[in-house]
């Protein structure tokens, strides 16, 4: 019977979030991997896996469809779910940036044009410092909105900076790290408080040993 489900960020994470559970000791055969499947089990049957949406795994877990999963911490900030945070994953290290165009500066009079698929970051981090912005929200390909007179800059993830680069964009600011999380569903946490601290120390063991390689 399955005892811990766990809900998986599809997308850029996936991959590095199943090679690090594989290294935690769970099993998954290779037609598994690369199914459509939206819920596998891992081949003991303890686990369930399901993949869903970067940003709708927080929503997952606080409903507790799901006992935890892992996320980055962007998609963490961006949400007003209360979860429990037991460990940072050092995977998918990325950072939250403010860019513009080579050229631009943004020193302007007048209300900033902020291109963004994160616009609590967006606001926290222009309304800590008194300015004043006009929050465009997208949901992707964000880095278009400078070169087309959409926006002055954006808010927007940052892993290689190959995006960036390629349509002409500059980092202005960092505003924060990010990386990947586990998150925990409260009640899980106390009702299934042993499988669920096998889980966790399996995945810190894994932490650990992949440092202490490096
Ligand atoms: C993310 C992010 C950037 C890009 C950064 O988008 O929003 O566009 O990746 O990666 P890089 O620094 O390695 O180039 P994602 O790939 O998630 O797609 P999206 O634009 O559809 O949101």
């Amino acid at each position: 019977m399955t005892e811990l489900t766990i809900a998986i960020a599809k997308g850029r994470l996936q991959a590095e979030t199943l090679a690090l559970l594989t290294s935690a000791g769970l099993g998954f055969s290779s037609e598994t991997l690369s199914s459509r499947q939206l819920a596998v089990e891992d081949e003991s049957g303890r686990y369930r896996l399901i993949f869903v949406k970067p940003a709708d795994v927080p929503v997952y877990v606080e409903y507790g469809v799901a006992d935890c999963g892992i996320v980055g911490r962007d998609v963490l900030l961006e949400s007003s779910t209360d979860l429990l945070q037991p460990l940072s994953l050092n995977i998918g290290a990325c950072r939250i940036v403010v860019a513009a165009k080579n050229e631009a500066s943004l020193s302007q009079l007048g209300m900033l044009r902020v291109a963004t698929k994160y616009p609590r970051i967006a606001a926290r981090h222009f309304g800590a410092r008194g300015v004043a912005v006009d929050l465009i929200e997208l949901s992707g390909s964000v880095e278009l909105a400078p070169s087309l007179g959409l926006a002055d800059c954006i808010v927007d993830l940052v892993e290689t900076g190959k995006t960036l680069k390629e349509n002409g964009l500059r980092i202005v600011e960092v505003i924060t790290d990010s990386a990947a999380r586990l998150v925990v569903n409260r009640a899980s946490y106390q009702l299934k408080a042993e499988v669920l601290g096998q889980f966790i120390k399996s995945l810190d063991d894994t932490l650990r040993r992949r440092a202490s390689d490096d």
